[in-house]
């Protein structure tokens, strides 16, 4: 069976989408969730909602209790997260409002808990391709019915919580990645470490810094808020879209424990 997670970001706060709305709390080894689960259905579909900052933005990205968030998605049955996060870009042809189903990730975070094995349980998930490629494909096919959409790309995951300097940011533009953002790690880690397919749909709300005026964060959220109505638009068409079909995101841990007797080949 389905079940569909949306992880909302920046100005994306209200689950409107979602039909017959309980609000629940979730329990984790790892702390608590940035908010309470909102837990409806979607276009027909079982569906859970978590707004990323909590609801009134509390938490920064460095601050983001991922493993709790992922965990709880995981608690509630969810097979399938569409992560939804506001980017700014890093090449001309990326405008401001358009949506970008990145394909690669690039990881400049320094502070952040990715993953669930510790305490001598050791993991290492294959994470070459990050992104789920199925639920990605069904994002950039309903979102180009109406919406420009571009198919793939590289997300650069920063630190924050400041912006970045001018030297960064053409320091990005050289090796050619196309958005960045503060959240989509250890987001889309703890996703695969937790057999869930996931992926992100970005809307680019600025030019970063290297273009006209730096972004501000008073930018970003307006123009999450100008794309908030396609965002729900494409994320109520895309869940019925998700099929119940085996997927190797499902399957990332076999083999992965080295701490595991599968993973020490017999002799
Ligand atoms: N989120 C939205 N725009 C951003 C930017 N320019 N840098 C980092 N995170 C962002």
């Amino acid at each position: 069976m389905v079940k569909v997670g949306i992880i909302g970001g920046s100005g994306i706060y209200d689950p409107s989408m979602f039909d017959h709305v309980k609000e629940q709390k979730v329990r984790t080894p790892f702390g608590t969730p940035g908010d309470s689960f909102i837990v409806g259905s979607m276009n027909g579909i079982e569906a859970v909602f978590l707004s990323r900052h909590g609801r009134g933005h509390k938490y920064s990205p460095t601050d983001l209790n991922y493993r709790a968030n992922i965990y709880g998605m995981k608690k509630l049955g969810v097979t399938h997260i569409i992560s939804v996060s506001a980017v700014g870009s890093l090449k001309e042809s990326l405008k401001p409002l358009d949506i970008v189903i990145p394909d690669q990730v690039y990881d400049r975070t320094t502070k952040r808990v990715s993953t669930y094995f510790e305490g001598g349980i050791v993991a290492h998930i294959s994470f070459a391709d990050p992104f789920c490629r199925k639920l990605s494909d069904i994002l950039y096919e309903t979102a180009k019915e109406k919406y420009r959409v571009h198919n793939g790309g590289t997300y650069l995951c920063m630190e924050g919580p400041q912006f970045s300097t001018k030297a960064e940011s053409r320091i990005y533009r050289k090796l050619g990645f196309d958005v960045i953002g503060m959240t989509a790690l250890p987001e889309a880690k703890l996703a695969r470490e937790a057999e869930i397919c996931f992926a992100i749909l970005a809307t680019i709300t600025d030019y970063d810094v290297w273009y006209e005026e730096p972004v501000s964060i008073g930018q970003v959220i307006e123009y999450a808020a100008k794309n908030e109505e396609a965002v729900k638009d494409i994320l109520r068409r895309a869940v019925g879209r998700i099929e119940d079909t085996d997927c190797p995101c499902r399957h990332a841990l076999e083999g992965a424990i080295a701490t595991s007797p599968d993973a020490i080949p017999e002799k």
